[in-house]
């Protein structure tokens, strides 16, 4: 063996998890290819299991990219009037570029991708094939179903049946929707509870005092962020990270200006809003 978990009864794609609560790096799969049925069911299923995907020494190409996306549901767009990706030469996909002369950094706070849409996205894939080689760059994942699997018994039934307002404009823009999201939702897919508030967007918990409300989300974002639900992912080029964003916060870590970090980044469409758990 080299180190490589085989996650139980996968059969084709090796899995070797990132962290005990969140994560996989995937190998024995290649993206510049279409998949066969049996390894995108697999895909699909590790997808559902560790919530965040990692890959490695994957070149590929905006139609490589838009294939792998279009397996899981269809190409979204952004929400917001003011993003910090740009377009690229394909319309599915956008440019992520930072470096000295352009010294923005998208993501760079705790978030849920664009939790102000009343259907937030279901997930995005980020290709880099630039890398800052000062060691930083790093991309941080929180677990959302950790994070309230930990709570305890009385604050899991203090927050069953809250709603949150989630806001975007302070992000991006005038003309950026808001949401009521549940606090606590089930995923779809994996039936599992988690907790759907976060820094980036969530601004107030609706029917209890503003004090009150102000007090648990201090507390809340303190609690999904301790250690042993969070990782960072350590990027190399021609990484791909694909994140479950019904159920993981992520942030991209903002230390490595004036190096170049750059890549492509897709967004696939949410279906349904979070629903209650
Ligand atoms: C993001 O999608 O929020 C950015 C993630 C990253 O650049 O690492």
């Amino acid at each position: 063996m080299d180190g490589t978990t085989v996650g139980t009864d996968y059969q084709i794609l090796k899995l070797k998890p990132y962290n005990p609560s969140i994560g996989a790096v995937v190998s024995n799969i290649d993206l510049t290819r279409p998949l066969t049925d049996a390894e995108l069911a697999e895909l699909k299923r590790a997808f559902t299991e560790y919530q965040v995907l990692f890959f490695r020494d994957q070149q590929i190409s905006h139609e490589d990219h838009a294939r792998l996306a279009e397996y899981f549901g269809t190409i979204g767009q952004h929400v917001g009037k003011k993003t910090n990706s740009q377009p690229s030469d394909d319309p599915r996909v956008r440019k992520f570029y930072a470096s000295g002369e352009v010294p923005r950094v998208s993501g760079n706070l705790w978030h849920t991708d664009q939790s102000c849409a009343p259907v937030p996205p279901m997930a995005s894939i980020l290709y880099l094939h630039t890398i800052p080689d000062n060691g930083g760059g790093d991309t941080g994942y929180a677990s959302m179903y950790a994070a309230y699997d930990a709570l305890s018994d009385r604050m899991k039934v203090h927050l069953d049946g809250l709603t949150a307002v989630h806001e975007g404009k302070h992000v991006f823009g005038d003309g950026t929707p808001d949401a009521v999201h549940p606090v606590v939702a089930r995923h779809p897919e994996s039936g599992r509870k988690l907790l759907f508030v976060n820094p980036g967007f969530t601004v107030r918990i609706n029917d209890i005092s503003l004090e009150e409300s102000d007090a648990l989300l201090k507390y809340l974002f303190e609690h999904c962020l301790r250690p042993e639900w969070t990782t960072r992912f350590i990027w190399e080029p021609h990484s791909i990270a694909f994140w479950d964003n019904r159920c993981v916060w992520h942030r991209a870590i903002g230390d490595y200006l004036p190096q170049v970090r750059s890549g492509f980044r897709v967004q696939i469409e949410g279906v349904t809003p979070p629903v209650m758990a």
